[in-house]
């Protein structure tokens, strides 16, 4: 990767949605847009991001090798560069990775990265909660500022797009391994329960396999690999 070429924007619908447009019309890996606010944010499972002005929304154009096979292992390469990012404002709380693709700070979800694929291309949709963070999410949530620290979205940004430069960089040259080892290092682990589309499972976090599923050790001792699904920590006393 040789160097980001930023468009920012006011507002818009979703910054995946532009940054696939632009795919399609064949712009160049490097390319992202960043909006002050999204009118339709989305999530992971088609769910609804609230975007409200005081956060970063972002979404970068990757066109990595071995598309579309690999695309899952990038949502690690994104955690990792989010994680390095939210760390550098928040030195002392505990920041965690919760898989597939989360980023706890002291538990609580502080960002949300959304992978698509177009052709050949990877969208990285990334928003990190800064002023504001939903009070009726799925999982529970907290922002910079509810954890004490004023962010300017300028330089978070900056921050993050050299992070996501690093690992991708790293992803380029040496593979999965150090980002597994890296993205272990950090994993939330311990009891986790695992919404599945048809059933919910309970068990204890067992790491990642080489092509990014979770492994999950249930109660009787067996191990369950899982490729796709909600993961939830046990309620806090
Ligand atoms: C999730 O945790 O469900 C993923 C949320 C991803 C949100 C980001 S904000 C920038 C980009 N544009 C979107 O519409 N979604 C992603």
């Amino acid at each position: 990767m040789s160097c980001w070429r930023i468009r920012s924007v006011d507002a818009t619908a979703s910054t995946n949605d532009d940054v696939r447009e632009a795919a399609r019309a064949g712009e160049a890996e490097g390319f992202v847009v960043t909006a002050k606010q999204q009118l339709s944010g989305r999530g992971r499972q088609g769910r609804v991001w609230e975007s409200p002005p005081g956060n970063l929304y972002c979404s970068a154009l990757l066109r990595p090798p071995n598309m579309p096979q690999v695309a899952g292992l990038y949502s690690f390469v994104a955690a990792l560069a989010v994680r390095d990012t939210v760390h550098g404002f928040l030195l002392k709380t505990p920041i965690t990775l919760k898989w597939p693709n989360d980023v706890l700070a002291g538990g609580k979800k502080i960002s949300g990265i959304l992978l698509e694929i177009e052709g050949d291309a990877l969208i990285a949709g990334i928003g990190i909660n800064v002023a504001q963070y939903p009070d009726n999410a799925l999982y529970p949530a907290t922002s910079l500022a509810a954890e004490g620290i004023q962010a300017d979205a300028v330089l978070l940004l900056d921050r993050l797009l050299g992070r996501l430069q690093y690992w991708y960089d790293r992803m380029q040259s040496e593979g999965f391994a150090p980002i597994r080892a890296a993205w272990l290092e950090h994993a939330q682990k311990g009891a986790l329960t695992v919404r599945l589309p048809q059933e919910t499972v309970q068990g204890s976090f067992a790491g990642i396999d080489e092509q990014g599923r979770l492994r999950l050790q249930l109660e009787g001792g067996a191990e369950r690999s899982i490729s796709t699904g909600d993961v939830f920590l046990p309620p806090k006393d």
